[in-house]
């Protein structure tokens, strides 16, 4: 039997959380029975999810990578960051420059908890409970404001996070509200799952999901595409998770992939 970690406050154990459930995929010890038996739902009915999860974070580290080495971006914000786990994006960006700064969002409180503990090393990296949804909650937070200056190139990660974004709560508008901030050279890297290839299976894992309590949506590859208005997609364009920059990656296999990944540059 799993020994359960402690409930910090303001965490509910009883109701699946994203944060949880993707940190239980990618094999990390920070979730609960309720994100387990969420996870393993999802995964009865596509065990791809799983190896899916562990690429989508595969692909986080060689954008970073990327943006660090060859686009000589410095700064970082990391929008729905999740919990740290191995390879945070400070310590991919930092192996390049070690001067690279990062601010982590997520508005998750377990990750909150965490994230301040283990992801805000102190010098330049930092981390802001806050949603997405709100930028005023966090383009004006201190610890924001101290750490990433818009006036410089930055990069955007929102990563396996904008498919907890319903149409409705207007996530293109947020991702527009950033870009017009983002001075030129700037990039905004996307993962996303897609409704694309499997639609079948695809909307009954939305539908159990939602059930279970950590709804999401999955986004065809034109719905994906339009958060990219404005900016220059940057080659290979937007292909799926371990077919972007392969030379960088660890050979996958490309097949069973519904995760969508891309980087649009800022001219
Ligand atoms: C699947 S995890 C991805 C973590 C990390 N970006 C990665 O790809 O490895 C999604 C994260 O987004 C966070 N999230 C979901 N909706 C959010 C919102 N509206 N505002 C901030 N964070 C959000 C969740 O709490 C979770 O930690």
């Amino acid at each position: 039997m799993t020994e359960e970690r402690p409930v910090p406050p303001g965490v509910d154990p009883n109701r699946p959380s994203a944060a949880r459930i993707y940190d239980y995929a990618i094999g990390g010890k920070d979730n609960y029975a309720v994100d387990r038996q969420a996870a393993e739902t999802v995964f009865a009915i596509a065990p791809e999810m799983r190896s899916m999860a562990r690429q989508n974070r595969e692909f986080l580290g060689r954008v970073v990578r990327f943006l660090a080495e060859e686009a000589g971006v410095r700064q970082f914000l990391d929008l729905g960051s999740g919990l740290p786990t191995q390879r945070n994006v400070h310590e991919v960006a930092r192996e390049v420059d070690p001067a690279c700064r990062v601010v982590y969002v997520d508005h998750d409180p377990i990750v909150a908890r965490y994230g301040d503990a283990l992801l805000a090393t102190g010098d330049g990296v930092a981390f802001v409970q806050a949603d997405l949804r709100a930028p005023d909650d966090y383009l004006g937070h201190p610890d924001l404001t101290r750490l990433i200056d818009f006036s410089e190139p930055v990069a955007v990660l929102m990563v396996a996070v904008l498919h907890f974004v319903p149409d409705e709560d207007r996530p293109a508008d947020v991702v527009a509200r950033l870009r017009d901030l983002m001075a030129p050279g700037s990039h905004l890297a996307i993962s996303h799952v897609t409704s694309e290839f499997r639609p079948e299976e695809i909307g009954n894992i939305v539908a159990v999901s939602g059930k279970a309590g950590a709804p999401w949506v999955a986004r065809d590859r034109a719905g994906i595409m339009r958060f990219f208005d404005g900016f220059d997609v940057v080659e290979p364009g937007l292909v799926t998770a371990p077919e972007w920059h392969p030379h960088l990656a660890r050979p996958v296999d490309p097949g069973k992939m519904w995760v969508y990944a891309g980087l649009g540059r800022r001219g």
